[in-house]
Order: C-alpha cells, then structure tokens, then sequence
C-alpha cells in the first residue's frame, strides 16, 4: 500500500510496476508509483536529458528534497551508465552556492544513480519560453550572468571547465541561477577524456574551437555562456533553426552582427559585453572571468556616478 500525494487516501500497489503512471483508486489523480533506491522513494520526475531522467526523491523521516538522476540504460557497458558515475565524482568534488550540493552516487538493482539536492526553478528555457516578462530585463540577465561567472570561475580554480553551457542545464529561480549536469565537464588533467569523434553539445551554444578541433578552456565556456545570455535575451537563439550544418558553420565563421543591432533594448554596455563573449578567436574575448568581472563592474560605477 502506498499514500496518494493528492487525496493521502492509501492505495493498492499491487501489479503497478516501478515508475508506472495510473489513475488514484480513491480520487482519479494521475500518480507515478513510486521506486526505491538505496534509502531514497524517487516518486515524481522533474526533468529529461539525453543522459538521464531525474526524480524527485525523498528519504524516510528526512523532509529534504533530493534530486536522484538515473542514467536511461542499465547495461554497465553503456556510456550513459559510466557517464553517470563520471559525473557523480565530479560533481561531489565541487562545493558552490550556484552548483546543487550531491551526496553519494553509484549503482543499485541495475541503474546508476547520482543523489542531488533538489533544486527549486525550472529551466532556463522553459522560463524564456513561458515567462510573462518580456524582454527579460537587464538587471536580471546581468544578475544571472554574474552567477556564472563565479561558479564557472570557482570550476576553474578546482581544475575543470564545464563544457555544456545551455538553457536546459540552468534552473532559474527568481534571480538566482543553479548550474547542472556536469555529464562533459572535464579536468585539465583528464584532456583523453574529450570525444573527438563526435561533436558533443548542444549545435546552438558549441564553441568554435569544439567544432575545428582545437583545444579548448575556460575562454570555450565564456562562448557558451555569451550564447545562452542571447537566447535569454532575445527569446531565441543567435545561431537557431533545425539546419544543424548551418549552425556549426555559423560558429566558426568570423561575422557577428553587433548585438545592439539585434536587441536595441540592452545598453551598449551589456551589448558589448555579449560581443565580446561570442567572438570567434578565443583571443579576442575576456582572457579570465575577473577581467569580465571587472568589465562589466567598471561600467556600474561609471552608471551610479552619471546617475547620482
Ligand atoms: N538538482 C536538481 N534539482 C532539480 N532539477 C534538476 C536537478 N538536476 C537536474 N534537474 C532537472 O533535470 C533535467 C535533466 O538533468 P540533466 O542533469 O541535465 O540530465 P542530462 O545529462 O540527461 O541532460 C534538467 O534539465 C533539470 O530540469
Ligand atoms: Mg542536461
């Protein structure tokens, strides 16, 4: 017997497979029979990549939310399983306010699991594509840069770049910004670790130097990041469409229009900014994430001044 979460009536589990979808017996509610892993009830999904489902999970007599990612394969020869507990050591590694703290990872009755705070938000995609604010307004985006600029900063003092910048891999709530799935992130000592026969990534957020080959650093996140600020500011993507081909040569040419032609609405501050981040030759944008820190905090002083 199990609780309805929507009338707390009880009802019968029997022949309802794990994870199974089927209507309350008592008021109709549409319910996931809950699994259990390890000390965990994973009762509801939250979320779908192309790595793995993630549930909402909660312990016995503990009221914290986790967030229990479980790889889509069982089999231990499918990368998606070793790609799990890839993640799992890395991301118990780090420890920042913008990066879901996680517990413990490994595998039980088959699958692979990594055990996550559970995060409050939704995406940074289905808030742009749903919010009822818009254009989003440049303090927010300004806010939410700034988060990423310290947590992608903090990975780089720990050895890693992340590799995956995208609007599905940010929870946004409110102004705060939380980065997951850490599935590509890399440490500079592990470099043997990077597909080269495939082109990992989403195609609209790639940076160039994935596409040609070329080595890449935390300058490659600072790309990623430029493109997902555009998406969020300008409701679609810089590089957009279903022409992937198009898309990754559109990465690696040299043209960019100015982004205040795009999006008059953002100051030439913060245009330039975004213009900086989405060059082409990794020389030409911020060398550090203090250096677009600084950028980006000269001109606040110079706004407070001309406006006090
Ligand atoms: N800690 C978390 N708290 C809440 N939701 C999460 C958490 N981690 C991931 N999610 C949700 O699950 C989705 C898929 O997780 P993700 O790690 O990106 O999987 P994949 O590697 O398959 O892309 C995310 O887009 C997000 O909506
Ligand atoms: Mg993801």
């Amino acid at each position: 017997m199990a609780k309805c979460l929507n009338c707390l009536k009880w009802y019968n589990m029997e022949g309802i497979q794990p994870f199974a979808e089927f209507a309350c017996q008592n008021c109709g509610a549409c319910l996931m029979n809950p699994y259990r892993i390890s000390k965990f009830w994973l009762y509801k999904q939250v979320g779908e990549g192309g790595m793995g489902r993630v549930y909402l999970a909660q312990q016995f007599g503990d009221p914290t939310l986790y967030a229990i990612k479980m790889a889509q394969h069982t089999s231990e020869c499918d990368y998606r399983f070793q790609s799990l507990l890839y993640e799992g050591e890395i991301i118990l590694d780090l420890d920042h306010p913008n990066i879901p703290p996680a517990y413990n990872f490994g595998y039980k009755q088959g699958h692979a699991f990594l055990v996550m705070n559970f995060e409050q938000g939704v995406t940074l995609e289905e808030y742009v594509f749903h919010t009822h604010e818009y254009p989003i307004p440049e303090q927010l985006l300004s806010a939410w840069m700034l988060q990423l600029v310290d947590s992608l900063q903090y990975m780089g003092k720990m050895g890693y770049i992340y590799r995956d910048l995208k609007p599905q891999n940010l929870l946004v709530d409110d102004n705060r910004m939380v980065l997951v799935d850490f599935g590509l992130a890399m440490h500079h000592e592990h470099k043997h670790d990077i597909d080269e026969e495939n082109l990992v990534g989403s195609p609209a957020y790639i940076p160039p130097e994935r596409i040609t080959g070329e080595p890449e650093d935390l300058r490659s996140d600072m790309y990623s990041m430029g493109m997902v600020l555009y998406f969020a500011a300008a409701g679609e993507d810089y590089f957009g469409g279903d022409d992937h081909q198009a898309i990754v040569e559109g990465h690696i040419q040299n043209e960019r229009v100015p982004i205040q032609t795009l999006l008059p609405h953002l100051s030439a501050h913060f245009a330039g900014i975004m213009d900086r981040l989405i060059k082409t030759d990794p020389q030409e944008r911020y060398q550090s994430y203090e250096e677009l820190y600084n950028d980006f905090m000269q001109n606040q002083a110079i706004q407070q001044t001309v406006n006090a």
